[in-house]
């Protein structure tokens, strides 16, 4: 474990307190292990991952040192059923750093896929740790593909990185500093209004107006999607009236 992994970080306390490991189970698991002693902002970077979480219970392939695998911990004093919103929060505000290093546009797939052309280039899970009805803290977990040459069979239809995009390499901590100095002003603004980024959200969000499957209460649904709503939600068209998708998978027609 090092503590010195960032020199060039400016932020005022996202990412001020960063611990960088070059191998760890999970970057979310530790933070969960460690988050209530941590001060707000505090950060874990791993080189690779053992034991790396997806959403949904699934694995996130994490032997590549080519990615980057990273948790930052908050302290929002906010109620549980803003969770959600600030895993909205996350995607697009790593959406916007990534577009603004490379120029390229990338969408969000409801809830935080980054995606290019169809392919994803990074995932995020917000977990939050819970006490009553307000959590005692939130670690927003973040897999983004940066140097990967090649991803494994599974995954390489679906997949893309920077460098498959580009067709150059980036310098991960320059990355890092940029994703944590970008999250930092838009968790400000979330502090003053936890919705005032809804709108610029649902530019990026390439489920809206396409057509999606569910399952809802066990039956299997589809309908067009319209919108999102303050709790974070995506509100479906179907033929049976209007739906509300919370969580669970999301397949979007012509998206991976
Ligand atoms: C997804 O399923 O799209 C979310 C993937 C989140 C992966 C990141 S990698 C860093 C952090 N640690 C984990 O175990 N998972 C998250």
């Amino acid at each position: 474990m090092s503590r010195s992994y960032l020199s060039n970080i400016k932020t005022k306390y996202i990412g001020r307190y960063i611990d960088y490991y070059s191998c760890i189970d999970s970057t979310n698991i530790q933070m969960k292990r460690v988050g209530k002693n941590m001060p707000e902002g505090y950060t874990i970077v791993a080189e690779k991952q053992e034991n790396g979480k997806g959403r949904l219970g699934r694995v996130w392939q994490s032997q590549s040192c080519d990615s980057i695998y990273m948790s930052i911990l908050l302290k929002p004093d906010i109620h549980i059923a803003q969770v959600p919103i600030i895993t909205l929060l996350c995607g697009l505000s790593v959406c916007k750093t990534i577009e603004r290093v490379t120029g390229e546009e990338f969408g969000i797939k409801w809830p935080n896929d980054i995606v290019h052309r169809n392919k994803k280039l990074a995932g995020i899970l917000c977990e939050g740790c819970m006490t009553g009805d307000k959590p005692e803290f939130v670690v927003v977990g973040l897999g983004l593909n940066v140097n990967n040459r090649i991803f494994s069979d599974e995954i390489s239809s679906k997949a893309c990185s920077l460098y498959t995009i580009q067709g150059k390499d980036y310098d991960k901590k320059d990355i890092i500093c940029d994703i944590l100095s970008d999250f930092e002003q838009y968790y400000e603004m979330f502090k003053k209004n936890a919705y005032s980024f809804l709108d610029e959200y649902k530019e990026k969000c390439v489920t809206l107006g396409r057509e999606v499957s569910f399952q809802k209460n066990s039956l299997s649904l589809s309908g067009v999607a319209y919108d999102i709503n303050c709790n974070g939600d995506l509100l479906v068209k179907t033929d049976g009236g209007n739906v509300t998708v919370s969580s669970g998978e999301v397949a979007v027609q012509g998206i991976y």
